[in-house]
């Protein structure tokens, strides 16, 4: 029997609705496959454990979650009681820092049944790897002088070892998929770091002479989001330019409730940590009705990641399945419940 240690940490808000759905059907498809069992240890860090303790996670937290073979998380955020900046940075921020979680992968595809806002969707299947640990999103920089001389400076940063580390995760996936690599740039007005970033381009790309390569700058990148997603198979982005690349990727799908996205640690150091795009939804929170496609879909991801890629691959069939066939949230248009809609599709796992 294979047995998976996961941390699952529900988080606030309508986290604690789509983590004990999709742990369901992570139940569910571990009787599927019959030599599979899941371990899950649920930690109740949120804004409510701010309140209570004056932290977002106990002190030896991490070292609580370094021993598990993954960690699910639903959403963090109740900015009512307690700051965003304070419960994002004071868990999942720093879960994704300290666990060298320096790879973020978001998917997006057209699912069945889902209408697209778009108005002639075709039928794409993209996946953007996102640096995750440096880029734009770092703390050099500073702030001097007030009032009309004031001056704030933020410096970008980009290493050749994470770079490339980025670069080669997508190489490697993309071999494993439509053999397309896609690089995010904008070196013709950013001068320092993008040469950079297509120099390193060049030269991984050089290791993988059976996938295409081409490059992209981001502005035009998202346009072709918009209007001819299908032109992309794997897609390598900064920090920042990965940001707004997969919320436009999940727009496209038609729902943020869908988009699944995984934190990667790539050295083994420590565990993966798998989340869906989407927060804590206050405004739908205890209806009942907050969609669950993206913490299910979040979890194939993890399933995937620990070595049970044809699991994964049933799981999304069966999903695709019940969404085909219109069972759908409100946020999709339908009006069927988180409960339903989870029902369904362990309803049509255990009939496999
Ligand atoms: P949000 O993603 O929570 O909600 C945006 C809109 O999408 C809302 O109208 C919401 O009802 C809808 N929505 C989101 N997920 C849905 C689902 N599964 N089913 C149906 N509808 C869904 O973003 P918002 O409102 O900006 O942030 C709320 C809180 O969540 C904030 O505290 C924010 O900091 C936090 N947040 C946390 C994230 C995380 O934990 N990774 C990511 C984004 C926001
Ligand atoms: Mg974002």
């Amino acid at each position: 029997m294979k047995i998976l240690k996961i941390a699952s940490i529900p988080g606030d808000g309508i986290g604690r609705e789509v983590v004990p759905a999709a742990i369901k059907v992570l139940e569910a498809i571990a009787d599927v496959h019959g030599g599979l069992k899941f371990e899950f240890v649920e930690y109740p860090w949120s804004c409510e454990y701010y309140l209570e303790h004056g932290a977002m996670m106990p002190e030896d937290g991490l070292e609580r979650l370094k021993e598990f073979d993954g960690i699910f998380l639903g959403a963090v955020g109740n900015p009512k009681i307690v700051p965003d900046h304070i419960s994002l940075w004071g868990l999942l921020i720093k879960i994704r820092r300290e666990f060298e979680q320096t790879i973020n992968l978001r998917p997006a595809k057209m699912m069945n049944g889902i209408r697209s806002p778009l108005a002639n969707p075709k039928d794409f299947d993209l996946i953007v790897i996102r640096e995750n640990s440096e880029g734009e999103y770092s703390t050099v920089g500073g702030t001097i002088y007030q009032g009309e001389d004031e001056i704030a400076i933020q410096n970008a940063v980009f290493s050749r070892k994470a770079t490339e580390r980025a670069m080669r995760y997508a190489f490697d996936l993309a071999s494993k998929r439509r053999s397309r690599v896609t690089s995010a740039t904008k070196s013709n007005g950013i001068v320092y770091s993008m040469p950079f970033w297509d120099n390193v381009f060049k030269d991984v790309s050089k290791d993988y002479p059976d996938i295409q390569t081409d490059s992209q700058h981001i502005d035009a990148l998202a346009a072709f989001f918009v209007t001819q997603p299908e032109r992309f198979d794997v897609i390598v982005a900064s920090n920042l330019f990965g940001d707004i690349l997969t919320d436009i990727g999940a727009a496209v799908m038609g729902s943020i409730g869908i988009a699944p996205a995984a934190n990667i640690n790539v050295n083994g150091k420590y565990p993966s940590m798998f989340e869906p795009v989407h927060g804590s939804a206050p405004d739908i929170v205890g209806k009942g009705i907050a969609n669950p496609i993206g913490q299910i879909w979040t979890a194939k991801m993890m399933l995937d990641h620990l070595g049970e890629e044809e699991l994964g691959h049933q799981l999304l069939d069966v999903v695709e399945g019940v969404t085909g066939d219109g069972i759908l949230t409100p946020d999709l248009g339908v009006r069927n419940t988180t409960k339903e809609v989870t029902e369904e599709i362990i309803h049509r796992l255990q009939a496999l």
